[in-house]
């Protein structure tokens, strides 16, 4: 009981602030301790908006894993601004609001654990095909830039094939990473909402978990422009003021994504059932304020993991059972199930 009590209390995290050794005085530095015997340790360092004459690159403490250098209108995104030590152990780093329109090829190359990158807010047209290049990076905002269109094989690392090593200081096993033409590919999560994107990137055989493409002047989604993302669970299409035609079979492929969100695109009036062929997993879809609405009668034999469908300004539908058929039995279910929704009409 003693013992236990004495494990759980050191299990508890602590948490650090003054004296961190090498923290830059108008930066906020943080070291959290967890784990038997305060084994691990987290350093959080937080640099935000530290005015125009703050000059790069801000010393960090050694071990710094978590940095923030957000509103810091560094402009373009020299090798040296992310050079010194400290920044080799980086597993997030938010760069967000500043003025960043070029990203040089090895900016980020000395940030060998990165995983985490905030680019949001900042006036990106383009990035070099290498700037990620070997990093383990699984998760990347991209919002809020200037990007019309946007090719995937910058997170596709050209060498890099040896394992990469558990890093136990960050109490965190490096992602599992999947093989693209030979290429180590990590990447789980991509925001590229509110860019000038006309078209869908392509996106052919990532691991792909989460994607936002919100706020775009997309056109048109092609027949099979989610092709093999596989692992998608998440997809955002929402606030797409242009589109107004999504072909057939355009999510074939898409076997585990779980949410579709299609809100808020106004010129979209009609969707065919074959929209939604292959979306066997699919159980929330977000049609509001756009211009379908309608369902068509036979939408759960397209939809067979479906719960929950929005459209209109309110109106929601839901799968349920078929009045009067109390007596369903096994095995049978599916064909007593339909749709309802809290309006009349919305099926037809
Ligand atoms: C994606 O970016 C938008 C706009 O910056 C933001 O509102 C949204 O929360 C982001 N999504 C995630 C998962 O971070």
């Amino acid at each position: 009981m003693a013992l236990l009590l004495w494990l759980s209390l050191s299990l508890v995290v602590g948490v650090q602030s003054s004296g961190v050794r090498n923290c830059h005085p108008r930066c906020h530095c943080e070291v959290e301790s967890f784990g038997l015997f305060d084994s691990f340790s987290l350093t959080r360092v937080d640099c935000r908006g530290l005015g125009p004459d703050a000059s790069m690159p801000i010393p960090i403490p050694l071990d710094t894993s978590h940095l923030d250098l957000s509103s810091n209108d560094m402009g373009p995104l020299s090798d040296a601004v992310l050079a010194g030590p400290g920044y080799t152990t980086l597993v997030s780093l938010d760069l967000s609001s500043n003025r960043i329109n070029k990203v040089s090829p090895d900016a980020l190359s000395k940030l060998r654990y990165l995983e985490s990158l905030d680019l949001s807010h900042n006036n990106l047209e383009s990035l070099s095909p290498s700037c990620f290049s070997g990093l383990p990076l699984a998760e990347v905002d991209l919002s809020h830039n200037n990007f019309q269109e946007f090719s995937m094989d910058v997170f596709a690392s050209k060498v890099n094939s040896e394992p990469l090593s558990v890093d136990l200081s960050h109490n965190k096993l490096v992602s599992v990473s999947t093989n693209l033409h030979g290429k180590v590919v990590h990447i789980q999560s991509v925001n590229l909402s509110l860019n000038l994107l006309v078209n869908i990137p392509s996106m052919v055989g990532l691991p792909l978990r989460y994607l936002n493409l919100d706020s775009n002047p997309i056109t048109k989604i092609k027949e099979g422009a989610f092709n093999q993302l596989k692992d998608l669970a998440y997809l955002s299409l929402s606030g797409l003021h242009e589109l107004q035609d999504v072909e057939p079979n355009s999510f074939k492929g898409l076997e585990n994504l779980q949410v579709l969100d299609l809100s808020n695109n106004p010129k979209l009036k009609s969707l065919s059932p074959a929209v939604f062929s292959g979306l066997n997993s699919l159980q929330e879809l977000n049609l509001a304020g756009s211009g379908v609405v309608s369902l068509p009668m036979n939408m759960l034999t397209h939809l067979p993991s479906i719960r929950s469908i929005t459209l209109g300004q309110s109106i929601h539908c839901w799968r349920t059972q078929k009045q009067g058929q109390f007596h369903r039995q096994m095995g049978h279910v599916e064909h007593n199930e339909v749709l309802q929704c809290n309006e009349e009409g919305i099926v037809l």
